[in-house]
């Protein structure tokens, strides 16, 4: 009896194994599982058996069953993945397809990279809200209400007393409101401008600096700046400072970097000068410093606010600021 059953689900599985289609598959399912096939026929005529060797007949047919069905479904499933797949779809000289990385953004790396140079440099990094009070943006350094000075800088209003940020400098009262001197501070971020055009855009981004110890002179802004110029290019870019009016500075400048696109023939970035103003700078005045409780007899200090897609374009050779905003990827993969 064990024989008979024994051998039905060996030749099974000698034919399951060297089947080469479903078709194939299902006539020897039907042939051994099927209603007259041959474990049915065996289960049948397990009444002729001596009444002991019963139950064991019917549980190792019963398990025979199992076992040949399980492979039944194994071979349809292996032989099917084998049809699905043929040779000819599968080219293996191909190249590999590259896998996309993504990076970060353009402005983002040369935030990073300014960043660096001024902590090297001893300064610490600070951050202040895109949503800021009339206050902080204006008042607290020294522009008055309904002062022309305001004009400067075209505003994006929230309401009466709250505004878009336009500069980073509102970070200075910000962070002298909570510490006494030494403050030595960055603070990058994005600033919000009605702007747009070569060289302007309406939301951009800015590095802030400020210094505030004893002793501080113009001559330690120019040695700090010109020694970020040159770290951020090269020790041959020429900078200039041309005296200029901030509000929350005095003296105040404006500083300029030789054109790196036109080398300073005049270009239409550089509108013709050989020149780019790459920020706004000065020693902190003395009103701001009244505003906030330092003794200004003591303390003295300087800022500076770097515009960074102005860096970026400089460092990169971008004629067009807003390139940097359009979501190009040919554009941007190449940074
Ligand atoms: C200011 O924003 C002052 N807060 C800078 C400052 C800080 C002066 C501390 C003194 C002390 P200004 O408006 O010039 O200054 O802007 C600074 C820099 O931001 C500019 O030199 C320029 O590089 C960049 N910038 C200004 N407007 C735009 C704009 N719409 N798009 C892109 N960059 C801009």
């Amino acid at each position: 009896m064990n024989t008979t059953i024994d051998k039905i689900q060996q030749s099974a599985k000698s034919e399951l194994e060297s089947a080469s289609s479903v078709d194939e598959v299902k006539s020897i399912s039907i042939k051994v599982l099927g209603r007259k096939g041959l474990i049915t026929q065996f289960l049948r005529n397990i009444s002729a058996l001596p009444e002991s060797e019963r139950p064991t007949a019917g549980k190792r047919a019963n398990q025979a069953k199992k076992n040949i069905e399980v492979l039944v479904d194994e071979t349809i499933r292996k032989l099917e993945t084998v049809s699905t797949a043929p040779d000819d779809l599968i080219d293996v000289s191909l190249p590999g397809r590259p896998s996309f990385a993504g990076k970060l953004h353009p402005i983002t790396q040369v935030t990073d990279s300014i960043c660096d140079i001024f902590t090297r440099m001893g300064f610490e990094i600070v951050e202040g809200p895109e949503i800021e009070s009339d206050y902080y943006n204006f008042e607290a350094l020294n522009f008055p209400k309904n002062h022309p000075a305001r004009d400067m800088q075209d505003t994006f209003f929230v309401s009466d007393e709250v505004v878009l940020r336009t500069h980073t400098s509102p970070t200075q009262p910000r962070v002298m409101e909570k510490q006494q001197p030494p403050v030595r501070i960055i603070a990058p971020g994005k600033v919000y401008r009605c702007d747009s055009d070569l060289t302007h855009t309406p939301m951009f981004h800015q590095v802030e600096g400020l210094l505030v110890d004893d002793n501080i002179s113009f001559g330690d802004l120019k040695g700090t700046l010109t020694a970020f110029v040159h770290q951020m290019f090269d020790e041959e870019t020429g900078l200039r400072f041309r005296p200029s009016f901030f509000p929350f500075t005095e003296p105040s400048a404006e500083v300029d970097i030789r054109c790196v696109i036109c080398r300073g023939k005049g270009c239409r970035v550089c509108s013709q000068t050989g020149w780019l103003e790459i920020l706004g700078a000065g020693m902190v005045h003395p009103a701001v410093f009244e505003n906030i409780g330092y003794d200004t007899d003591r303390y003295s200090g300087f800022a500076f606010g770097m515009g960074v897609e102005r860096i970026a374009m400089l460092k990169y050779g971008i004629d067009d600021i807003r390139r940097y905003y359009e979501n190009d990827l040919r554009f941007l993969q190449q940074f």
